[in-house]
């Protein structure tokens, strides 16, 4: 048994604990550390004093791409998951959309075998809609795996009106393609959000919500990037559609007018929005109304991010910042961290039905974050884990830093070493 001592998030309170965690991982009692508790210490091995950091539960980041099997030069399972570690983060979902999509039960297979391998977080993998038939051959052997809709795939369109599993939760990137022209023709960012506009955001959420509506399933809409998309969400639930929704980082913290519009780095799907649009999504996020923040940590390598806007490909790498950037932002718009912190956390593991995580609470798995929140530092591309080095948030001053992090209870990093590799499937039986 190991005890991990210090100022801890608890059901949303700050509370200056000791947390006892069992062999197994699970954390056993949580007691208010200057009560001695002498029964509980005569059975402890090590103690971890986090002294002046705080505490967090481990974070769940739904959206990462990290490109194995097929694009390893972008990114692989292992420098992807040591980015996640870095910020905080336990638990991924990795999307589908490999070189060979992941659309059936072979590869989804080779893939899990893969990440299981090579894996310093805990995962969970999607499947791509491509074939109802292959979705439900694999949803039988694996259970409720999470389905992803690229709606902006003319195909899917016609996909979405046969019987699917029921199971599962729809995933979607929500622009419809008839309002879309490929990124290649756009040579700025203000382009691309021409040519990609927040109504083509606007009719994907409606088709996604209608999907959820008339024929029942349960739908998340990912990357979400304007207010009115999620009032519409919520408009939606309030009338008992079941639908949930993330933001990014990017969309949280850029806008047209703030960023080089030449730059590839800043070129993504969906596009970075102008300032108005911007600033609406922030209302909605420092009232609370955001279910999940989630990276869509999407990789390219230097080179392909370093040339011509219209040539580059779309996606924005940044997953080893998430927890200084979420605690950046509270501090610049005065937002309530621990609501932050819940986005990244509890929500998403209620959300994706990822069993004991998400909180610090008795009966669930030992997931800690050590944060301290009181350094302040510049991202540098030399200290990035991933492979996608070039990425919009090098040479931001960001506050906060990942101390180390508790992964089931094991001790996985701790200031810039990894010190165990255990990551697994979180849906393993
Ligand atoms: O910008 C993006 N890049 N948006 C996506 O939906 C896909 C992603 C990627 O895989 O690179």
């Amino acid at each position: 048994m190991i005890l991990i001592r210090g100022l801890a998030l608890i059901e949303r309170t700050w509370r200056r604990v000791n947390i006892a965690i069992s062999d197994a991982g699970y954390i056993v009692k949580i007691w208010r550390s200057d009560y001695a508790n002498r029964y509980m210490l005569s059975r402890v091995e090590a103690i971890y004093n986090a002294k002046e950091c705080l505490i967090l539960p481990g974070l769940i980041d739904v959206h990462v791409h990290f490109r194995e099997p097929g694009e390893e030069h972008k990114e692989d399972f292992s420098t992807g998951t040591k980015a996640a570690l870095a910020s905080g983060v336990v638990v991924i979902g990795d999307m589908p959309n490999n070189r060979f999509p992941i659309d059936n039960l072979e590869r989804f297979c080779e893939k899990l075998q893969i990440a299981t391998r090579s894996s310093y977080t805990d995962f969970f993998l999607y499947l791509m809609l491509t074939n109802p038939n292959r979705i439900s051959e694999t949803i039988r052997k694996f259970g409720s795996v999470p389905v992803k809709v690229y709606l902006y795939d003319r195909r899917t369109l016609a996909l979405l009106k046969k019987e699917l599993p029921r199971e599962a939760i729809y995933v979607f990137h929500a622009e419809h393609p008839d309002m879309v022209s490929d990124h290649g023709e756009a040579h700025d960012a203000y382009e691309l959000d021409k040519i990609r506009p927040v109504e083509a955001e606007l009719r994907g959420v409606d088709i996604a919500l209608r999907f959820a509506r008339e024929r029942g399933y349960r739908i998340h809409i990912t990357h979400v990037s304007s207010s009115e998309a999620i009032r519409k969400i919520l408009d939606a639930r309030g009338s008992g559609v079941r639908v949930t929704f993330d933001v990014t980082p990017h969309h949280i913290i850029f806008f047209l007018e703030k960023v080089d519009p030449k730059s590839p780095l800043y070129k993504v799907l969906p596009p970075i929005r102008r300032r108005e649009i911007n600033t609406g999504l922030l209302r909605m996020l420092a009232k609370g109304l955001v279910d999940v923040i989630a990276t869509d940590h999407a990789p390219h390598s230097p080179d392909e991010k370093c040339g011509d806007f219209s040539e580059a490909p779309p996606g924005i790498s940044g997953v080893q910042y998430l927890l200084p950037l979420l605690y950046s932002i509270s501090k610049r718009m005065h937002i309530d961290f621990r609501m932050l912190i819940k986005m990244v956390t509890e929500n998403p593991a209620r959300i994706f039905m990822i069993p004991r995580r998400g909180r610090i609470k008795v009966g669930f798995l030992a997931d800690l974050v050590i944060f301290d929140h009181r350094r302040k530092w510049v991202i540098d591309p030399d200290f990035a884990f991933s492979k996608a080095k070039l990425t919009p948030y090098n040479s931001l001053v960001v506050r906060g830093e990942v101390v180390a992090t508790f992964l089931r209870g094991r001790l996985v990093y701790e200031e810039g070493n990894f010190l165990k590799r255990i990551g697994n499937y979180v849906f393993a039986k």
